[in-house]
């Protein structure tokens, strides 16, 4: 890539000493040299309350965090404005890798959906999916994403401006303004159709390819919220775990500590 890039520039300095190519056409190559590099990382955080408004399972593992976990973490070309997916990478997903983070992955980057899940799938279908074209080593895609998810505190950010998981209907905008306080950029709020009202769901955080930087969403994705939400309580009994004994056959599920 960098080399290609230098040959490229030579053959450009080149051809600029010699004259002979108009100036369109350097422009035209500026440009898609700067399209190719218009990529940010996506962040995508889930609120469990919302999930388990539906049925909810405990994972294999045992409980998870009491907070937003991590839904996914792509990498997006904003010049098709679609993650970038499932690309050539000669790392295979190796779980063995990801011993030193594992509790942390179990506590932040969960999925509660049922039937219960183990999350070594969660996490392989992760980096097949989205990890391979993140530019990171697999540690390192995990890693930078559980460091965003604690610098990001979204569950902190709501509560210092008294946006508690109370049932409590809160206003979108307010929502997204207590977010902006704690971590200085806009997010994307997104809801889930309930019975009466629309429920936080998602919340959508946009960084810069250093992988750790917080950056304002190049575009802005629709929200599907209307003017509030209801902020639905979730706890650690709510996941059904009759289901993970039945699927997993194991006898204790220990909560994990942090
Ligand atoms: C929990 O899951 C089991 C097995 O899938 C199911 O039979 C049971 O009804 C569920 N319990 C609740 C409270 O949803």
């Amino acid at each position: 890539m960098a080399r290609g890039t230098i040959l490229l520039c030579l053959s450009l300095g080149l051809l600029a000493a010699a004259n002979a190519v108009p100036f369109d056409f350097y422009y035209l190559v500026l440009k898609l040299i700067k399209l190719k590099r218009w990529i940010y990382l996506f962040l995508c955080t889930q609120w469990p309350g919302s999930i388990c408004s539906d049925p909810c399972c405990m994972p294999k593992y045992g409980y998870p965090s009491e907070d937003f976990y991590i839904e996914s973490f792509q990498a997006f070309d904003v010049s098709i404005n679609k993650p970038i997916v499932r690309c050539r990478n000669s790392e295979s997903f190796d779980i063995k890798k990801l011993d030193p983070i594992e509790n942390s992955l179990k506590h932040y980057w969960s999925n509660i959906n049922c039937p219960p899940t183990d999350g070594v799938d969660t996490w392989k279908s992760a980096w097949n999916s989205y990890g391979v074209c993140s530019g990171l080593k697999q540690l390192d895609y995990f890693e930078a994403a559980l460091d965003l998810m604690k610098k990001a505190g979204v569950l902190v950010a709501l509560s210092e401006q008294g946006i508690n998981a109370d049932m409590d209907m809160y206003s979108t905008e307010k929502i997204k303004w207590a977010v902006r306080q704690r971590i200085g950029v806009e997010p994307v709020v997104q809801c889930k159709d309930g019975p009466f009202v629309k429920r936080l769901d998602k919340i959508y955080l946009c960084v810069d390819t250093d992988a750790k930087t917080f950056i304002e969403c190049p575009k802005l994705p629709a929200t599907t919220c209307t003017e509030a939400a209801c902020f639905q309580p979730f706890h650690n009994w709510m996941l059904n775990s009759t289901a993970a004994a039945a699927a997993f056959d194991s006898k204790i599920l220990l909560p994990t500590d942090i």
